[in-house]
């Protein structure tokens, strides 16, 4: 979350995504390792008056503005125990509302943000949660979230069916999650009763189906650029992508 793609750390450009889709209140799950995220959200008063009055002082502008105008409340994991997991440590921040999960490490980068692109989704079919998917490799199945269902609009399909990370024998599909979700506060029931999956961890996509099966869940294939950089391939590529865009 904290390696810089040319000028700002990942978690950053994650943030911003949530502010343009106008998300006031910013939940990060840490965890004893990731104090290095609180620390960024922080107004750092010793660097302020350093570059104060010099040409530097334009380059924190941007972050300023993020913490001046949002609210960060953290909570810390404290097992490894899956996705599913650590949107349940979310609960006490969001009460009854919908609200949104993103995984910085997918950058994304579009014309309209991806997230405001899935609130859109959200405001015409509400009550749903809705997931962002992305047509990959069939070879790739084993790294994501598979979806299979019906469309209802071009870029829409009703979800009947999702399988944590299959084998691409078993995938009925290539339309794979990626890291943007808007969630009903259903969804923490649902974590509640799933039991540990895939990686003998807790999994988002296992807790989803059981919304599915109510017909909750909604796959949107978005307009736009997404970068893994949970790889090296996808981070060298975000970070060219993002240097000649800057
Ligand atoms: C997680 C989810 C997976 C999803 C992916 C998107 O996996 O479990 O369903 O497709 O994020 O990046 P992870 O990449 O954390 O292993």
């Amino acid at each position: 979350e904290m390696l810089p793609i040319v000028t700002k750390p990942l978690i950053q450009y994650a943030v911003q995504e949530a502010i343009d889709a106008k998300c006031d209140t910013m939940g990060i799950i840490t965890n004893r390792y990731k104090k290095a995220i609180e620390d960024h959200f922080d107004t750092n008063t010793d660097l302020n008056n350093t570059i104060s009055g010099s040409s530097k002082e334009e380059l924190t502008k941007e972050l300023d503005e993020i913490i001046d105008n949002v609210t960060f409340v953290y909570r810390r994991q404290k097992e490894i125990k899956g996705l599913g997991d650590a949107i349940l440590q979310g609960k006490p921040f969001v009460s009854n509302e919908p609200f949104a999960v993103i995984l910085p490490d997918d950058l994304c980068d579009a014309k309209v943000p991806v997230l405001s692109q899935m609130v859109q989704v959200y405001q015409k079919y509400p009550d749903h949660c809705i997931v962002a998917i992305e047509e990959i490799n069939k070879q790739d199945t084993d790294k994501y979230g598979i979806v299979d269902g019906d469309f209802l609009e071009d870029n829409i399909i009703k979800i009947t069916n999702m399988i944590e990370k299959p084998q691409p024998k078993d995938a009925p599909t290539n339309f794979a999650i990626i890291g943007r979700y808007i969630l009903i506060p259903q969804i923490f029931d649902a974590i509640c009763q799933t039991p540990k999956g895939k990686g003998g961890e807790i999994q988002i996509t296992d807790a989803l189906m059981q919304l599915a099966k109510q017909e909750k869940v909604l796959g949107y294939k978005f307009d736009g650029i997404r970068f893994d950089c949970g790889s090296i391939d996808g981070f060298v590529k975000a970070t060219n992508y993002f240097y000649e865009k800057e």
